[in-house]
């Protein structure tokens, strides 16, 4: 889909479509009542008869309105004026698109974008609609041998901005949403990849593809690599598979000073059975969701490339499978991490911390500013916080804060967790300096807490995505989460956004 930023007012619009709001219940915005006084009083009058009365989620779409010069105009139901926020915002717009799509206009002048929403400019209507408009669009078919193809696809979308002096600032915006749209799209495909084809091989080559697209510096780390790093725990879960492992390492260099670099961790489990510890049958399939830590920073990676941001930007995404066999990790076995400290497995399904820490040591070598790992890690943290908001938890609260501002910001929220030294009595282990499971409560916390023991030498903070990366039932899919809310994180720590 092609975008574009204009200003003027609806009934002077060649268009094969434009869009307008309305309020509950029957309130036009300012452009319907434009467009309703060029037409005089078609629209008031249609709302009078009762044909919209404004809800959330409602359309009408009306064509050759007189005193207008567009094909079509669509009108999106937007719920009551007071209670219109930022997920309302996002609901008009998905609606709108999807409408759009079934309609026959290749074309569109949407003026939700002019809708006042509380504390949100230009910017960000501009930003979070170009986002939603694909993201609704999007669509996961290449091993359909029958495409479902929409007959005629919105082609072209034109946002409206109110003043001309707001053209500049939505510009800039608008091509923030196409990136972050972007690395939303490359993270979904990676993740809905099945795991027979996404393997550790297959994500080593997309970052490469990634670093040839953006020059960036890559390296694989192979299984002696990493044996002769140490990294036993990382390798402890790749024992069982037949997929050789790697550890991906991408470097984008934006600033030009030897800026210590923001390092993005992604937990790269291609398929988790569990290992000897296997998880039971039902919804096994989504454990090839596993990698989704890995999508999420890759497609952190290439809207920030993308936007040629200043930042230095590191990626590290430790890629294995977790399975059984004869060669497997035991329940019992005891491994020497690369940090030297020794960690008895006690379940093997919780593996994910096992390659993550001695991705969190290497990253050391980089001299990070901070290091942000992300992970599907615990289904506990899935009972904590359902689907809504991934788990957060930062070795400073205002690294925190920053984060879950962030995530607000993007429509992606996370909720920040404790670290509390209480916790990490439950990682006790009888043989070993600690185990790598905390028993049966606070699961998600106590995960986090195994992992700030390999963090002690920089600032840092884990985002357990279990609950967001992926939606299960009619409309499974991987969802892109938590791109948006990390690129909002570093749009604002490189000023681009305030
Ligand atoms: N990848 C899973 C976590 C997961 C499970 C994410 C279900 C989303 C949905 C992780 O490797 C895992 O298996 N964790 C275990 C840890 C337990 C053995 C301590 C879990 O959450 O059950
Ligand atoms: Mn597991
Ligand atoms: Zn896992």
């Amino acid at each position: 889909m092609e975008f574009s930023i204009k200003s003027g007012s609806p009934e002077k619009q060649r268009s094969a479509c434009v869009v307008v709001g309305v309020f509950e219940a029957r309130k036009l915005t300012l452009p319907a009542e434009l467009l309703d006084n060029a037409a005089n009083g078609y629209l008031s009058d249609l709302l009078r008869r009762g044909d919209m009365e404004g809800k959330a989620g409602s359309t009408l779409l009306l064509h050759n309105v007189p005193g207008t010069l567009c094909d079509r105009i669509l009108l999106v139901g937007l719920g009551k004026e007071k209670e219109f926020r930022d997920q309302e915002f996002s609901n008009a717009v998905r609606t709108a698109v999807a409408t759009l799509n079934e309609t026959g206009a290749f074309d569109a002048t949407l003026f939700l974008t002019e809708l006042a929403i509380r504390k949100r400019d230009v910017a960000w209507r501009v930003r979070e609609t170009v986002r939603m408009a694909i993201d609704t669009t999007y669509r996961f078919d290449d091993f359909k041998s029958k495409k479902e193809t929409v007959r005629r696809p919105l082609r072209k979308l034109t946002l409206v901005v109110e003043r001309r002096n707001e053209l500049a600032e939505a510009e800039d915006a608008l091509l923030q949403g196409l990136a972050i749209a972007e690395g939303v799209a490359f993270a979904r495909n990676l993740g809905n990849m099945p795991p027979n084809i996404c393997h550790p091989t297959y994500l080593a080559e997309q970052a490469q593809a990634l670093a040839s697209e953006f020059n960036l510096g890559c390296e694989i780390l192979e299984r002696e690599a990493m044996a002769e790093l140490g990294m036993n725990a990382l390798l402890s879960v790749a024992r069982g598979a037949h997929q050789p492992p790697k550890l991906i390492v991408l470097h984008y260099r934006g600033s030009r000073s030897s800026e210590k670099p923001t390092v993005l961790v992604g937990k790269g489990v291609t398929f988790d059975t569990g290992g000897i510890s296997l998880k039971p049958a039902a919804d096994m399939d989504e454990m090839k969701y596993d990698m989704c830590g890995a999508a999420g920073v890759l497609g952190t990676l290439k809207a920030v490339a993308r936007l040629a941001l200043p930042i230095n930007l590191t990626v590290i995404v430790p890629a294995t499978e977790n399975m059984p066999g004869g060669n497997a990790s035991r329940p019992g076995d005891i491994v020497t991490s690369m940090s030297g400290q020794t960690i008895e497995i006690l379940n093997t399904d919780a593996e994910g911390r096992l390659i993550l820490c001695d991705a969190l040591t290497y990253a050391e070598r980089f001299n990070p500013d901070v290091v942000i790992d992300v992970a599907t890690l615990t289904g506990a943290c899935v009972v904590a916080l359902g689907h809504v908001a991934s788990g957060l938890f930062a070795s400073r609260d205002n690294l925190a804060r920053d984060l879950q501002e962030a995530g607000e910001d993007a429509l992606d929220r996370a909720w920040h967790l404790p670290l509390w030294d209480d916790y990490q009595e439950l990682l006790k282990s009888p043989f070993a300096d600690m185990g790598n499971i905390g028993g049966r409560w606070g699961g998600a916390i106590t995960a986090a807490c195994f992992l700030s023991r390999f963090t002690k030498k920089y600032d840092w903070a884990h985002l357990d995505i279990a609950g967001t990366a992926w939606k299960s039932g009619a409309q499974k899919g991987a969802t892109g989460r938590p791109v948006p809310l990390l690129v909002h994180y570093l749009l604002q720590r490189s000023g681009k956004i305030d």
